[in-house]
């Protein structure tokens, strides 16, 4: 979330990195740019820090000039994949990694704030058949990245993917959830992942510039804070030979 999350990351992920051996790195990163959306040079700078891999959310398309990447196969960066034919940007990629190619899908909820009145598919029958057009292809992993409001939309996606995926996790709430686990068919699932950034605010968004348009009704600007302790969230999950999950490990820094 904003440049505090970008620098939360800077400082946290460089040894993180090294320390677990992590492989493959995707940071859902649709608020990294002043909170909406994500410039190009933003995007950079997250893969110059480690992360090998974006994907998105309802801001994903606020920025034109990251189009040009979401479109190419070869950059790794996603928008939701259950927008309509004809949305600028594609919804999923393959991530190269030492192990092998992962499968990195984006999907929107059914119901997400003041987006809920713009047109998406059934994200359901979306990853049906994207995972149907790629079941042929050998890859290491499956990571989908489900970005919603209802804690019922992020579990029952998770049931509904759970040994057809490494690992299925929700955010947009920018608060990580406390369920973290291997679900029967060995799918690592977590309701919600949280967010880096700011940690004494509202998501990100400083009270001053929120309470009062909730109190009084006024009409304020949403503005970013940058003061205060700061926060780190993610998960770690270890895939197995057969693509599924055999460890979860959910993050959490404050500093
Ligand atoms: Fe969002």
């Amino acid at each position: 979330m904003g440049e505090v999350g970008v620098q939360v990351i800077e400082r946290v992920l460089p040894a993180l990195r090294r320390d677990k051996q992590i492989d493959l790195v995707v940071a859902q990163a649709e608020n990294v740019s002043e909170g909406k959306g994500i410039t190009l040079q933003d995007f950079q700078r997250l893969r110059k820090t480690g992360v090998d891999f974006c994907t998105g959310g309802n801001w994903s398309l606020h920025r034109e000039d990251i189009t040009q990447a979401m479109n190419d196969p070869a950059q790794p960066i996603i928008r939701p994949a259950n927008y309509p034919e004809g949305t600028p940007g594609l919804g999923w990629k393959y991530a190269e990694t030492s192990k092998g190619r992962v499968l990195v899908v984006s999907l929107l909820g059914h119901i997400v704030g003041k987006d809920a009145d713009k047109p998406i598919d059934n994200p359901l029958q979306v990853i049906d058949s994207i995972l149907e057009s790629q079941k042929d292809v050998e890859r290491a992993a499956t990571i989908v990245n489900f970005h919603g409001d209802f804690s019922s939309e992020k579990v029952v996606i998770g049931h509904f993917l759970d040994g057809r995926a490494s690992l299925v996790v929700g955010d947009h709430w920018h608060v990580p959830t406390a369920d973290a686990r291997i679900l029967p068919g060995g799918t690592a699932h977590q309701t919600d992942v949280g967010m880096c950034g700011i940690l004494d605010a509202s998501l990100g968004v400083s009270y001053s510039s929120v309470i009062p348009r909730w109190r009084d009704s006024k009409q304020t600007r949403n503005v970013l804070e940058t003061v205060g302790l700061r926060q780190f969230n993610a998960l770690l999950v270890r895939a197995n030979d057969s693509g599924l999950a055999d460890a979860t490990e959910p993050i959490r820094q404050v500093f």
